[in-house]
């Protein structure tokens, strides 16, 4: 990616039609769903928009029914009075194609349009996206409601970007039905010109499962035991491209009649939960990158999950501003206990978005549901009304998010500019490493992955995440966590990076399996293993929740190796049990750069240990030279200037040294920035004063 791309975004095209006087605005706002209330209701909505500070809604996601509540009988007087009301009140439109759930009517007359689950099951409609995305009729309905609308509102004055589908997978990915097969088998068609070829990819001499003919190919429904992990990993890509296909033919009926941005909203490391469609592919027929992120309410380190979220999703966008299209201002309704969120937390939450790239922050929803299935659901205006803490939160957010529209357009930066360490991690690699049948469950790529983004958090460092085979000649160190397959381009890239004076680190399980996820043969950890000059010959996972002590950083859980060093240097050794003096962490010289290997999961403190390690070798700082526990700083940069955002997550006040102008208290700093318990602020310098 690159960040210094200077030309603007649409994101930043699109805070400048938000803002007013020729200032930008942060886009600040949430869905707004009026078809769930009486029309009386929406000069109230509007009003109080208005007095939040709302500058965008998302208008019409799940209004299919409502817009089409027969077969090609459309009614959009109650959208062009709601859409007209808006504008009345400067308020501008992100409008949906109402594509995401389709009403009754269309299920039931085209029952065939249904998914199909893996144990065969077909999905019923009495919910919302009950289709499949192979669906011949799906598509047709959708590609007609998505021309009627766009055809309408195209030129309407409030509306100003559009917003394809919700969430896309959510609720009906992977498909496994008839029409699902069909497509699978052009999808593999395409991929391997023959069936010889697939055989070969699949590994299918293996367990006599060898095709003799496209027709005997099915999608990997449930069978008496692991079905073929190559024939998963396409049914993973193919369920991703099929969803795509989707989103590309309504985007092309829209880009026909218009030329706002388009996106549709991602959901980048959800809660831990199985990642439906691959957004580094996505992310590139986007024209703005938005993001829906939920707190997992009950974790005690949720804001750094946060963190994480808002870093891939900037990577998703290639460093540019992207948007974040939903959060909840409290609780949220699908979470086993659903905790509401402390006084301060939304403020804080919303600028670690800001601090991270986000241009804007919408909330789901405006107005908390009355009835359906998210009634206990938060909203920008609760059931409670006006005279409560999220009311009052919402107005303060909208104030304080106008004191940053300065912000918008400028792109997250280390301390020097750039951001200097980089986070791998390609879709490929996790969708395999998730496949069943591994040497341990307890080796995941997304919690190794949260490890090693933790550790920079802790240390005050931003990272940026990217793909195996980016450019990433702009990074003083890049982790590999767990990537378990590799592409032998994506290799290419990680060698050449290295030997060009790059510092890679590598952890245990990776390099394993080439894109057709068979193994790379000879040594572990195959596709690294003369990289990091270390032999690895055999897999020793721990059992559960055992740790075993190591020479130098702490203990290692979850694994370790039986191995020993061809060249690399050794940094800590296994200090007990049947792999003993086996390597665990390794530095290697090669070509102008270094690379490292760690060969088990490291617990905090050793991480902690191993980061000034890593960090000194290859010269990266933390943003500040002395990081105040519990304080997360994050720097944004354009042109000449830069601001810094200050977040105490802690619950006592901290002093930190620091000049420039703070924007949320419009105030000069004399050195000294007191900032409260829960607090945040937003310090503007120059960038030639780049030193707080
Ligand atoms: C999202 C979805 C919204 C709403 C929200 C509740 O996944 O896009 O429509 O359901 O979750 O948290």
């Amino acid at each position: 990616m690159n960040p210094h791309n200077k030309s603007a975004s649409p994101m930043t095209a699109l805070t400048r039609r938000l803002g007013s006087s020729g200032q930008p605005a942060i886009a600040f706002g949430a869905d707004y769903n009026p078809e769930q209330w009486p029309e009386e209701t929406w000069a109230e909505d509007v009003r109080l928009m208005r007095e939040a500070g709302v500058n965008l809604v998302s208008v019409g996601i799940f209004s299919w029914a409502r817009i089409e509540p027969r077969e090609g009988t459309y009614v959009f007087d109650w959208l062009d009075r709601v859409i007209d009301l808006l504008h009345a009140h400067g308020i501008k439109v992100d409008l949906a194609n109402a594509t995401a759930s389709p009403p009754p009517w269309f299920s039931h007359t085209y029952p065939q349009s249904l998914p199909v689950r893996e144990d065969g099951v077909k999905i019923s409609y009495g919910s919302r996206q009950a289709f499949a995305a192979s669906s011949p009729e799906y598509r047709r309905a959708a590609a007609a409601l998505t021309e009627q609308i766009a055809n309408r509102y195209a030129s309407h004055p409030a509306v100003v970007m559009w917003h394809i589908h919700n969430e896309y997978g959510c609720h009906n990915q992977p498909d496994y039905s008839d029409g699902a097969a069909a497509g699978f088998r052009g999808w593999l068609h395409r991929r391997y010109g023959n069936l010889e070829a697939l055989n070969a990819a699949w590994g299918t001499a293996f367990w006599s499962q060898r095709y003799d003919s496209w027709d005997e190919i099915i999608p990997p429904r449930t069978s008496g035991t692991w079905v073929n992990p190559t024939q998963q990993l396409d049914f993973a890509r193919y369920s991703s491209d099929e969803l795509l296909e989707c989103y590309m033919a309504e985007a092309a009926i829209i880009r026909r009649q218009s030329t706002h941005p388009l996106t549709t909203n991602f959901m980048g490391f959800n809660m831990g939960l199985h990642q439906p469609v691959d957004y580094w592919r996505w992310s590139q027929h986007m024209d703005i990158v938005s993001n829906d992120h939920y707190l997992r309410a009950e974790d005690s380190r949720s804001f750094q999950d946060l963190a994480m979220a808002a870093d891939l999703t900037r990577g998703w966008a290639a460093g540019k501003p992207w948007l974040l299209m939903e959060h909840s201002t409290s609780a949220v309704n699908w979470q086993p206990r659903n905790i509401a969120k402390a006084p301060g937390e939304m403020l804080r939450n919303t600028l670690q978005h800001i601090a991270r790239g986000a241009d804007g922050t919408l909330f789901f929803q405006w107005r908390a549901s009355k009835a359906g299935a998210e009634k206990f659901h938060s909203g920008m205006l609760p059931h409670t009304g006006t005279d409560t803490k999220i009311w009052r939160e919402v107005c303060e957010l909208g104030r304080t998010l106008q004191a940053l529209g300065e912000v918008t357009g400028s792109v997250v930066g280390g301390p020097d500019g750039a951001v200097e360490v980089a986070i791998l991690h390609d879709t490929d690699a996790r969708w395999a490493s998730e496949l069943d049948s591994h040497p341990s469950v307890d080796a995941s790529s997304l919690h190794e992955t949260r490890r090693w983004h933790d550790a920079f958090y802790r240390r005050g460092i931003t990272t940026d995440f990217c793909q195996s085979t980016d450019d990433l000649s702009q990074y003083k160190l890049v982790i590999a966590p767990m990537l378990y397959l590799l592409t032998d381009e994506g290799v290419r890239n990680l060698h050449r990076y290295v030997e060009s004076g790059g510092s890679l680190v590598v952890t245990y399980f990776s390099g394993i399996a080439d894109e057709n996820d068979h193994i790379r043969l000879g040594s572990y950890p195959g596709a690294f293993s003369g990289l990091l000059g270390v032999h690895i010959e055999e897999f020793f996972p721990l059992p559960e929740a055992q740790s075993i002590e190591l020479s130098r950083f702490g203990a290692g859980s979850i694994w370790t190796e039986l191995g020993r060093p061809t060249v690399a240097e050794v940094l800590s050794t296994v200090a007990g049990g049947p792999v003993q003096g086996s390597p665990a962490v390794t530095r290697n010289t090669y070509g102008d750069g270094r690379s490292y290997y760690v060969s088990t999961s490291l617990q905090v403190e050793g991480m902690d240990e191993l980061l000034q390690v890593l960090c000194a070798d290859a010269g990266v700082s933390p943003m500040l030279a002395d990081p105040a526990p519990g304080v997360e700083v994050v720097r944004r940069c354009k042109d000449e200037q830069t601001w810094t955002f200050f977040i105490n997550h802690n619950d006592e006040d901290v002093r930190i040294p620091a000049a420039g102008h703070e924007l949320l208290t419009s105030q000069d700093l004399q050195g000294t920035l007191h900032l409260k318990a829960g607090s945040v602020a937003v310090v503007r310098l120059p960038a030639a004063a780049s030193e707080l």
